[in-house]
């Protein structure tokens, strides 16, 4: 087959670096010309950008640069520019009455928005992202409430939360813990969690619990009701309902009533603004649990 031999470069052609390997000497070719143009190219641009942009790293920060460029400088500009836009519904939320805010159309559907907001940044942690709860964390989408469902009352849980150190105001009150510190004995343990399933209309023990019902009206009544329905200024659950924050099981009863339960919630107040805790406790009170 026969073949335009291939374009060789001779000795003598091209000067060689003066490598010899065994007789292979290395030539010495010229870098192609656009490669080298891009790399110049490439060089100035990047002293340009040096001196226009933020760059050379300092010992606080960075070379500011001439042109001024800062991302962080526009997001806070771009939040600003919402914070602005936002003022006069804000002012508006914080100076109207919480019952009257579903009146007015604009501020409803802001407060419903923020208040969704809020409740995923702060609030799904603990009772899921929808709302619905979970052991210890109540359900805030049934009309089940242990310090009340009006927006008002939502409004005071949600801005002084429950049994925390860090807020005077924060609603408090304790059951106490009637297995561990021996104020009923084992047996009245076992009678009175009988009673609290028939109160739900469980499947119980009968006579237990007729005995169980005595050990209630002594030691129960008075924070649950005589009937058993809860007190909310107490926090008190209603124990007829059969729904159970931490629980309805014979063994979940027995450990709610032994060791009692401390369910805990942050202040808000210190982290929220006046405006979110009312958004917040408009978007809770319209999840359909509210009264
Ligand atoms: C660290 C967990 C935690 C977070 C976060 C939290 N909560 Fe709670 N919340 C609780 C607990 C625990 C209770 C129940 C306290 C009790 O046992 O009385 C509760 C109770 C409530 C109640 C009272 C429910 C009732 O039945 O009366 C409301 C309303 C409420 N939370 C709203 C909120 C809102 C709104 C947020 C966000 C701003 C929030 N919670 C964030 C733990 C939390
Ligand atoms: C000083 C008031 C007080 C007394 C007395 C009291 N409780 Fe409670 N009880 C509470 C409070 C408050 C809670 C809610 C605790 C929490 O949310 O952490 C509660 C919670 C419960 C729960 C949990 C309900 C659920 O939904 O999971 C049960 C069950 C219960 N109590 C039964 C009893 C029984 C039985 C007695 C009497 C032997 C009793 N309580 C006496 C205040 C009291």
């Amino acid at each position: 087959m026969s073949k335009a031999p291939a374009k060789t470069t001779k000795p003598g052609d091209v000067s060689t670096t003066g490598h010899e390997w065994d007789g292979i000497q290395e030539f010495n070719n010229p870098l192609p010309r656009w490669w080298l143009w891009t790399f110049y190219i490439c060089i100035v641009w990047a002293i340009g950008y040096s001196i226009a942009y933020p760059a050379w790293p300092l010992i606080k920060g960075a070379t500011p640069g001439l042109l001024g460029a800062s991302t962080r400088a526009d997001v806070e500009a771009e939040i600003k520019r919402f914070a602005d836009a936002n003022g006069p519904i804000e002012a508006k939320l914080v100076a109207t009455d919480l019952t009257a805010i579903s009146a007015d159309k604009d501020l409803a559907s802001f407060a419903g928005n923020a208040g969704k907001a809020v409740f995923a940044t702060w609030c799904s942690q603990c009772h899921g992202l929808g709302a619905n709860g979970a052991v210890g964390y109540p359900n805030l989408l049934d009309n089940d409430w242990l310090w009340g469902g009006d927006i008002e009352a939502i409004y005071t849980t949600v801005m002084h939360g429950v049994r925390n150190t860090e807020d005077l105001d924060a609603r408090y009150s304790e059951m106490p813990r009637f297995g561990t510190d021996g104020l009923l004995e084992e047996a009245q343990i076992g009678e009175v969690v009988q009673y609290v399933r028939q109160l739900s209309g469980e499947s119980h023990d009968g006579t237990k619990a007729e005995a169980g019902a005595v050990v209630f009206a002594d030691n129960c009544a008075a924070c649950h009701g005589d009937d058993g329905t809860g007190n909310r200024d107490l926090g008190a659950p209603n124990l007829t309902d059969a729904i159970w924050l931490y629980g309805g099981s014979e063994a979940a009863l027995t450990q709610t009533v032994a060791n009692a339960r401390f369910g805990v919630m942050p202040s808000w107040a210190p982290r929220l603004s006046e405006a979110e805790v009312r958004a917040v406790a408009f978007y809770v009170h319209s999840l359909g649990g509210g009264e």
